[in-house]
């Protein structure tokens, strides 16, 4: 095994098997779990990491509003107060601002009764947010002075703003704020609300890449990022890159060891955050990978229910289209891994 990875992978296996020795990382309040790309597992991890958390506020910025829907089956028929509700007053003036606009998860989701877990639902309408942001800061750049930075600060800062005010209002701790595949928008203002971006990477080639554009994002003068910057300068860095999808090897003898693929993609990832480690939270690559396996038929049973990981036991089984589904033995090792990123982070 190449000498770069051996010290991630035995902390992996240290996590499933025996008490593993804590990351030394520091400890934030609000995450964004952000990646510029579709299906790579960062509403999974909103959705668990908010389960783990507990006394938590989930804040939901993707259009598709799939955490919203794992927290509230009814979501799609309701029309509830929204995200968008709270941040198109800072680019509409004369808009009314919300208030108590987070809702407890424990009365539509009873696998949260007794965790102190509120979130903040989505909307369609965030399709067209990137417009209405664009338009609202070219006509605070027409103003002169320092009451430019102020109309630049109060939008670029709204969303922060107002999930301070629910936090507090909720009287929650933690936050997490799942965010959609493109960085227009609601990405842009979760980047200005957080503290820390959490990234999940998975084990293929187009995963690598979106990595790269976020760190590109993240760096680049000329980036949609970096273009407008609120006065005091304020950029997120990346506490943990999260590999999702990982599978181990099955060949005789060999334990606990990657396979090939994941295995190329924990070396992929590990240079790239060498490379990149100025906009990391330490100076250490080595803290700032870790593996999550490859859910399987977990995950699709805790998407069908709307179910943490962290309730399914292995051997339950359930149709799914049609399809015998089952709680693969893994689920323990995914739940270990799982509660290891939580205590990690907060
Ligand atoms: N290790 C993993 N982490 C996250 N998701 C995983 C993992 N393994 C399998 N999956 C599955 O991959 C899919 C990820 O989807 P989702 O979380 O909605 O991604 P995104 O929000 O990035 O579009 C889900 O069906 C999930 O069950
Ligand atoms: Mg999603």
């Amino acid at each position: 095994m190449a000498s770069a990875i051996t010290s991630i992978i035995e902390r992996q296996n240290d996590i499933v098997n025996s008490s593993p020795s804590p990351l030394h990382l520091p400890k934030f309040t609000t995450y964004t779990i952000c990646n510029l790309r579709g299906g790579i597992g960062k509403t999974s991890l909103s959705f668990n990491l908010s389960y783990e958390a507990g006394n938590c506020l989930a804040v939901d910025t993707c259009p598709q509003g799939n955490l919203s829907y794992f927290y509230d089956n009814l979501y799609f028929q309701n029309n509830t107060t929204t995200v968008k509700d709270l941040i198109l007053p800072y680019m509409l003036p004369g808009l009314g601002r919300a208030s108590r606009v987070a809702k407890r998860v424990s009365a539509s989701n009873a696998f949260f009764s007794t965790k102190n877990t509120y979130y903040i639902a989505s909307t369609s309408d965030l399709y067209t947010l990137p417009s209405q942001m664009s338009t609202a800061i070219n006509q605070a750049k027409s103003i002169s002075g320092a009451q430019q930075v102020t109309a630049l600060d109060s939008m670029l800062y709204s969303l922060k703003n107002e999930i301070l005010r629910e936090m507090a209002e909720t009287k929650t701790e933690k936050c997490v704020i799942d965010t959609s595949p493109f960085f227009s928008g609601a990405t842009h203002l979760a980047w200005h609300a957080t503290d820390a971006l959490i990234v999940p990477v998975r084990t293929d080639q187009q995963s690598i890449n979106s990595l790269n554009l976020l760190l590109n994002t993240l760096s680049n003068p000329s980036s949609e990022f970096r273009r407008e910057m609120p006065s005091d300068g304020h950029s997120p860095k990346i506490q943990l890159v999260v590999l999702t999808h990982c599978a181990w090897s099955t060949a005789g003898g060999a334990r606990n060891v990657p396979n090939q693929q994941t295995k190329v993609y924990v070396e992929k990832v590990r240079d790239i955050v060498n490379r990149n480690i100025q906009h990391f939270t330490t100076d250490d690559p080595d803290n700032h990978v870790l593996l999550l396996d490859d859910f399987l038929g977990s995950g699709r049973i805790s998407s069908a229910l709307s179910k943490p990981i962290s309730v399914l036991e292995a051997g339950e089984s359930m149709r799914i289209n049609r399809v015998r589904t089952t709680v693969n033995a893994s689920v323990e090792k995914i739940k270990s891994e799982l509660k290891y990123i939580s205590s990690s982070i907060w």
